[in-house]
């Protein structure tokens, strides 16, 4: 048997959310705090070579899948060169990323090239002045990031909306066109109290069942299984190639086939979005331990991944905030 990493619940985790920045250019309510923390990169941070040594012992224990995450991931300088180490490891077969687009226009190319090649992008609304208030950035410089993914050849390319009672849940449909002329997948989102922001969000923003049952009066929904290991549950737009995915951590947890582990930019290895326990690799990885002692500290890692987030439960547990972990 090929080597591999399960958890206590007997969970295969085969693929790793690396987050290489928590900074972001934008400021989406639902993600980070107010205040903005310039582009120094601190001396805690992992090192691309750190980062490389991490993943790869991942691989070596069957790890085939990792989505670059931040904050914005376009945000860490040489994110291509980084790119372009991890596709070359072996095992690696599925180098994905998630943005904001804000950075495509320039880099969806380059990373195109350097191996990245699905794409999810965050989308809450189509309407400028909307976008701005809900993220604080420029609408037409994210679609022309997201066209320029599309130019370079990523794909699938999957837009996630965060759905929000008052703001954007009007918009759906215009999104759905949006993605359905290109070929894109829409993800909505329900909103998770990950720290304070996060917490204040997900207490005025409901369940998406409302938004399924509008939908599918209006479309017949037929279920789907698209390629990828998370946690959407895909439906087909009867007739249409169209694919929309609902992603409901509150309503409908997912968390008996959960497969991921979360890497931090300090180098914390968290094992479940939904709860704070972390095991720390960066100190082990600067004193020098070699490729089996990580292996041994990842699969000891395992031992503590909860069975699954308790966010109904205890909705003001989670401290971090979702830009640590990029989701
Ligand atoms: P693929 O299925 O590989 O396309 O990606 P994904 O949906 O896992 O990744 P993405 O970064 O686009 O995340 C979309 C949303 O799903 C974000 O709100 C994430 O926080 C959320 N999400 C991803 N993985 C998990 C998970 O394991 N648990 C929970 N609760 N939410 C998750
Ligand atoms: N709850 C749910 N999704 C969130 N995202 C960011 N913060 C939250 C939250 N509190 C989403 C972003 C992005 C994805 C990676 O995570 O919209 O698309
Ligand atoms: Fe896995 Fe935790 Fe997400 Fe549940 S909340 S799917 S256990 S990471």
């Amino acid at each position: 048997n090929p080597p591999s990493l399960t958890d206590p619940f007997g969970r295969r985790i085969d693929y790793l959310r690396l987050s290489v920045t928590d900074r972001c250019d934008l400021r989406c309510g639902y993600c980070l705090p107010k205040g903005f923390k310039g582009f120094e990169e601190p001396a805690h941070w992992l090192s691309f070579d750190e980062i490389e040594r991490v993943v790869a012992a991942f691989t070596a224990l069957g790890v085939r899948r990792v989505r670059l995450t931040g904050g914005e991931p376009l945000m860490r300088r040489g994110l291509t060169e980084l790119a372009e180490r991890l596709s070359a490891l072996p095992g690696l077969d599925d180098l994905s990323l998630s943005s904001n687009a804000t950075q495509l226009e320039s880099l969806a190319a380059p990373l195109a090239r350097a191996g990245v090649r699905r794409l999810n992008v965050s989308l809450d609304s189509l309407n400028p002045e909307v976008f701005r208030q809900i993220t604080g950035g420029d609408l037409a410089q994210v679609l022309r990031g997201i066209a320029a993914a599309q130019d370079a050849g990523m794909n699938p390319i999957r837009v996630n909306t965060v759905a929000m009672r008052g703001i954007n849940d009007t918009e759906i449909e215009d999104i759905l066109d949006y993605c359905a002329a290109r070929g894109f997948t829409l993800r909505l989102i329900e909103t998770m109290p990950m720290g304070a922001t996060g917490q204040a969000a997900a207490s005025a923003f409901g369940d998406l069942e409302p938004i399924r049952q509008r939908l599918q009066a209006r479309f017949e929904l037929i279920p789907d299984i698209l390629p990828g290991g998370g946690p959407a549950r895909y439906y087909r737009v009867a007739g249409t190639d169209t694919r929309l995915g609902f992603i409901t951590p509150l309503s409908q947890h997912f968390c008996a086939t959960c497969n991921r582990v979360r890497l931090t930019v300090e180098g914390a290895l968290y094992l479940c979005l939904g709860q704070d326990h972390s095991y720390p690799l960066r100190d082990l990885l600067r004193a020098g331990i070699d490729a089996a002692e990580l292996q041994m500290h990842l699969r000891q890692a395992m031992a503590l991944k909860p069975e699954r987030h308790e966010f109904n439960e205890r909705p003001g547990q989670v401290v971090r905030f979702m830009s640590m972990t990029g989701g």
